[in-house]
């Protein structure tokens, strides 16, 4: 599903010496549950944001879906992104004037090309709110939601166009330990579905729920979950 090898990235304006990911090859199969952890500033999203094909300034290569995302131009990129990948972050990233059915079915309305689904992507909206248990909240807005809440309408949001892969930059990290406990039996119900799943946490409740743990530091990966280190 994923296959990074020999990773670098550099940011704009960083040092020559300063890499915020080095070296990094890594695998990841279909049907995994991982998690990523590391301290702050150690790469995790970096390395998140390449796999989404959110940043293609890297030298090495990234495959994802069977895609080598370099090769990809922008608009093959965003097609790539619609069909194969899920996002969920930390702040939800919800707009507050729309309902939560309009925030999950947004996505639709950026399409440029042919849709991924053949549903009705408000159907569809629909159907994946009320499976989470939001049914009764369709027409409200974010900020009338508990953080569980909201967190579970940009779940429902990442799995509009039935990715495979689902990439989650720390889904906990603004829930109380009840509620984040609860999203993190979600994602593993979701991984027991078939969604290859990745998530960074800083939580040791959270790694230990998944079946695979990688460990960054200082943009390198010191332990691949598979007793393989670079
Ligand atoms: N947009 C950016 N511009 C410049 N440096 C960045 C940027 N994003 C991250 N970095 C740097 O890259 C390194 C890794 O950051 P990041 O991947 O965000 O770490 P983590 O998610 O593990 O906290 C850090 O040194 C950080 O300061
Ligand atoms: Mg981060």
């Amino acid at each position: 599903m994923i296959r990074l090898t020999q990773v670098e990235k550099r940011y704009p304006g960083a040092a020559a010496g300063e890499l915020a990911l080095r070296k990094v090859s890594l695998q990841i199969d279909e049907g995994e549950l991982v998690a990523i952890v590391g301290t702050s500033g150690s790469g995790k999203t970096t390395l998140l944001n390449l796999i989404g094909g959110l940043d293609r300034d890297y030298r090495g290569t990234v495959e994802v879906a069977g895609h080598n995302l370099a090769a990809l131009n922008d608009r093959k990129m965003a097609d790539f992104r619609n069909r194969h990948v899920g996002f969920v972050f930390q702040h939800f990233s919800l707009l507050d004037h729309l309902t939560a059915l309009e925030n999950v079915a947004l996505p639709a309305a950026f399409l440029r090309g042919p849709a991924p689904i053949s549903e009705d992507p408000v159907a569809r909206a629909r159907a994946t709110l009320e499976e989470m248990g939001l049914g009764s909240k369709l027409g409200e807005n974010p900020n009338n939601l508990s953080g569980g809440q909201k967190q579970r309408v940009a779940i429902a949001r990442a799995l509009l166009f039935r990715p495979k892969l689902l990439l989650c930059d720390e889904p906990t990290g603004s829930l109380d330990s009840t509620t984040g406990a609860q999203i993190i039996e979600q994602f593993q119900a979701l991984n027991r579905e078939g969604y290859t799943v990745v998530i960074i946490t800083h939580e040791n409740r959270v790694s230990e729920a998944a079946r695979r743990i990688i460990r960054i530091e200082d943009g390198r990966i010191v332990d691949d979950g598979r007793g393989g280190a670079q």
